[in-house]
């Protein structure tokens, strides 16, 4: 099952695609993450991509596409993928279908999370991230059992230097302008499902999980 998370930053991209690799045993491929491990590294890439990241800007094109190529060739990705944060352009949503007829793949589903922009400002500001294992938070609608603790690992919560209140305007200006109109271009392919995403963690999966096994 080859899926896209398609949805504005702090939809809940990130949040159901970690519960949908329990259920089917595919992996996440967020080029978020991906980035920030680079920064985390040090790496040269890590490096350019900072100064466009803490910006809320896209990071430019032949950076991305190399890395999601490089991933998709992986054997974790044979069964499938769930694309969480890519594409992000109509260029990249055209390089991914071009890679995938390369590889003799094509996306099953394209999942769009819909949500107002001002529950998106509360979210990200709120959102609190495990330093060791990625895992998620929100202060209000998921706090973790012990303040600044991760549940599952015990590691030191940390706040995303790209969620303070400006950064997040601008990451939505730029969902807005630049990735919005994939919703369009996967409209067109015939595999795009709307979600409400402004509905509760629990409510989104089981939608989600719906459509995903044909019942919706
Ligand atoms: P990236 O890391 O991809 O961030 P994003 O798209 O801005 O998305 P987020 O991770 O912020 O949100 P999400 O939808 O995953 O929400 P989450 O589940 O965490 O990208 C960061 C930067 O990297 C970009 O700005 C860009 O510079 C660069 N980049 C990445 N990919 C790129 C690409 N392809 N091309 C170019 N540049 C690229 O949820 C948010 C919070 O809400 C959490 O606290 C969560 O607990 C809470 N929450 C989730 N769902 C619910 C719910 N239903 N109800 C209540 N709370 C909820």
């Amino acid at each position: 099952m080859n899926i896209v998370f398609l949805g504005p930053p702090g939809a809940g991209k990130g949040t159901q695609a970690k519960i949908l690799i329990e259920r089917y045993g595919i992996p996440q491929i967020s080029t978020g993450d991906m980035l920030r491990e680079h920064r985390a590294k040090g790496t040269e890439l890590g490096k350019k991509a900072q100064e466009y990241m803490d910006k809320g800007q896209l990071v430019p094109d032949e950076i991305i596409l190399g890395m999601v190529k490089e991933r998709l060739s992986q054997a974790d990705c044979e069964k499938g993928f769930i694309l969480d944060g890519f594409p992000r352009t109509v260029a990249q949503a055209e390089a991914l279908d071009k890679l995938l007829l390369d590889m003799g793949k094509k996306l099953d589903f394209a999942l769009a999370l819909i949500v107002p922009d001002d529950l998106l400002v509360e979210r990200l500001t709120g959102r609190r991230t495990c330093k060791n294992c990625g895992m998620m938070y929100h202060i209000k609608y998921k706090p973790s059992k012990v303040e600044g603790k991760c549940d599952v690992c015990g590691g030191e919560l940390y706040q995303r230097p790209d969620d303070n209140e400006e950064t997040v305007r601008n990451r939505l200006k730029v969902y807005h302008e630049q990735t919005a109109p994939l919703i369009e271009y996967y409209r067109n392919k015939g595999i795009l499902r709307e979600i409400d995403g402004s509905k509760s963690i629990e409510e989104i999966t089981q939608q989600i999980i719906s459509i995903l096994e044909g019942k919706a």
